[in-house]
């Protein structure tokens, strides 16, 4: 079965079933805590919630969309037999209309229809918070499935997509061992602060791969063997390698679809993202010579292939296919100043080879094969070693998004999206070990830091300590971190051993991992010696107390039980 046929049969399918058919929402989502569209799911959050009205915008309860989606955890993967970076998800979505038992029946009878065989599934197996999915496993059992596995919250648990949003335990279908089709069942709404709350009404939300789904309608060994990829594998000369060629598709669709959604490479985010994958086939265009007028051909063809269904793309065409050309060409002269460095090392070790990697864009084959015997004693293990090291230095601290290109600082706990950001940021980040420090002299050793947030306007501190701080020690707090500012002390960076760093009792938070060696920060008075802090941390901080300004909490509140959260600004 074609995968066109396959497209329209899901439609069409759940259309008689009363379902609204809507098109896919664009990849560059509304949704500012995501970069890129994940999920089918993600256009309908607000119907999930009550905030928005099914039946006046679709005229149903129940919708079903095929949704253009890109997630970039698996970049690293593609090349293999199933994974890939953009993809289309097949769902099925109620917001109040039916739930489990119509669900499963969708999922058992749409399998039946296409003569595709069931192996298993799976349901929640039940944690402390939420409990086993038994109706699930029940309804499985009345439609003969036999297998039905319980699994933890890792696997048959989603969401939420971004900070907060519908969640729920999930069941998987499985075909052939592989997981095809994924039903949620939306009964929560997880808090930014990880609370899990009933939602009003049940929702229903699935995700079937689709390339997954051809793949075994196809009777086909990997996805790029089905119609999906494969018509435009066979565009690329026959020497180059299989994953070479994988990869080449793949982020050529990829970026094919988020230009015609109107996403540009840049050095920021989602824009990033893009980038990067351009970056990659044409670092593989000159490594591997390909003429140049393939990789236009390859997109030229995606173009009319795709977009039948999605007309964008047709749109957009002559955009997507000027974008990638202008990109390649800006890209080449950083590649040739690499190219010139490269030259320039007398012999390349796994350090220059990551240096090169990091700035100029230049990957481990490319160094590799340019270096030739300079690069003799270059081992994929040593390159891939460096990698580790400077991720891990990243885990532990300041990471730059993606690699460091831009300035976009993103630790998780840190984000800053200019210069002017940053140093905002790395003020409020001193203050926050001062105000750690403080809380313990103040309320007491047993505090724990819980978690913290911090952004150009505040910082965001979370802490155990079971009842609410008193007006008197808030200001007690507030006066010793500004008492430690006033005396101007010094901010000294370390570098040891976690084992000795743990030992000499610095600070840490429990739920990071740390890696082997790692940085201590000390602040201190160069007059007294005394010590008011010390922490493990990954930086960056400012050098001196007095360049943090004036310390304010604004508020003191309750997290979650037992857990308190400040709010505090440096003015
Ligand atoms: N939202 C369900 C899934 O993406 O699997």
């Amino acid at each position: 079965m074609e995968s066109k046929e396959i497209r329209k049969k899901f439609l069409e399918f759940f259309e008689k079933r009363g379902h609204k058919v809507v098109p896919s929402s664009s990849l560059i989502p509304d949704d500012p805590s995501v970069l890129l569209t994940t999920a089918g799911m993600q256009q309908f959050k607000l119907y999930y919630i009550g905030k928005a009205d099914p039946s006046k915008d679709f005229g149903a309860k129940n919708t079903a969309s095929i949704q253009k989606s890109f997630r970039t955890s698996d970049i690293d993967e593609v090349g293999d037999d199933s994974h890939d970076t953009f993809f289309e998800m097949l769902g099925n979505f109620s917001f109040g209309g039916y739930f489990k038992k119509e669900a499963i029946q969708y999922g058992y009878d749409f399998f039946k229809e296409m003569s595709l065989p069931i192996d298993f599934v799976t349901v929640f197996g039940g944690d402390k918070e939420v409990p086993a999915d038994e109706e699930s496993e029940k309804f499985w059992k009345e439609l003969g499935v036999k297998k039905v596995e319980k699994r933890g919250r890792e696997d048959n648990f989603w969401g939420p997509t971004g900070n907060e949003g519908p969640c729920g335990p999930t069941t998987e279908i499985y075909v052939n061992g592989v997981e095809i089709w994924n039903i949620v069942f939306n009964q929560y709404y997880q808090e930014s602060n990880k609370t899990l709350k009933p939602l009003e009404q049940n929702g229903v939300d699935t995700g079937m791969g689709f390339e997954r789904l051809a793949m075994v309608l196809q009777k086909k060994k990997n996805i790029f063997e089905t119609d999906l990829f494969a018509p435009f594998l066979e565009l690329i000369p026959k020497e180059i390698p299989d994953r070479q060629k994988r990869i080449i598709v793949d982020h050529l669709r990829g970026s094919t679809f988020l230009l015609a959604d109107g996403l540009r490479p840049s050095n920021k985010e989602a824009g990033y993202i893009l980038r990067r994958l351009m970056r990659r086939v044409f670092v593989y265009e000159k490594l591997y010579k390909i003429p140049t007028h393939i990789y236009d051909a390859i997109i030229h063809d995606i173009v009319h292939e795709y977009g039948e269904f999605y007309q964008e793309l047709l749109r957009e065409n002559n955009a997507v296919r000027e974008e990638f050309k202008k990109e390649g060409e800006k890209f080449y002269k950083t590649l040739e100043r690499g190219l010139k460095e490269l030259e320039k090392i007398s012999e390349i070790s796994s350090v220059s080879a990551f240096k090169l990697y990091e700035t100029y864009g230049l990957p481990f084959e490319i160094i590799k094969e340019l270096g030739g015997q300079k690069a003799a004693t270059l081992t994929r293990d040593g390159f891939d070693e460096e990698f580790k090291k400077h991720q891990e230095i990243s885990r532990a601290g300041l990471e730059k998004k993606f690699g460091g290109h831009g300035l976009i600082l993103d630790t998780g706990e840190l984000k800053a999206a200019n210069k002017e950001e940053l140093k905002k940021v790395t003020r409020l980040h001193t203050a926050t070990h001062l105000l750690n420090a403080a809380l313990r002299k103040v309320l007491g050793q047993d505090i724990r830091q819980d978690g913290s947030d911090i952004t150009a306007e505040r910082t965001r501190f979370d802490f155990t300590f079971p009842r609410k701080l008193t007006p008197e020690e808030v200001k007690m707090i507030e006066e010793l971190v500004n008492s430690a500012v006033e005396k101007n002390m010094q901010v000294i960076k370390e570098e040891m051993d976690y084992q000795d760093a743990i030992k000499s009792g610095a600070l840490h938070f429990f739920k990071e991992k740390y890696p082997g060696r790692v940085n201590v920060y000390t602040v201190s008075d160069p007059k007294t010696g005394e010590i008011f802090s010390k922490e493990l941390c990954g930086g960056p901080h400012v050098s001196h107390t007095g360049e943090i300004g004036r310390f304010k909490i604004i508020k003191e509140e309750s997290s979650s039980a037992g857990v308190r959260r400040i709010r505090a600004v440096v003015e």
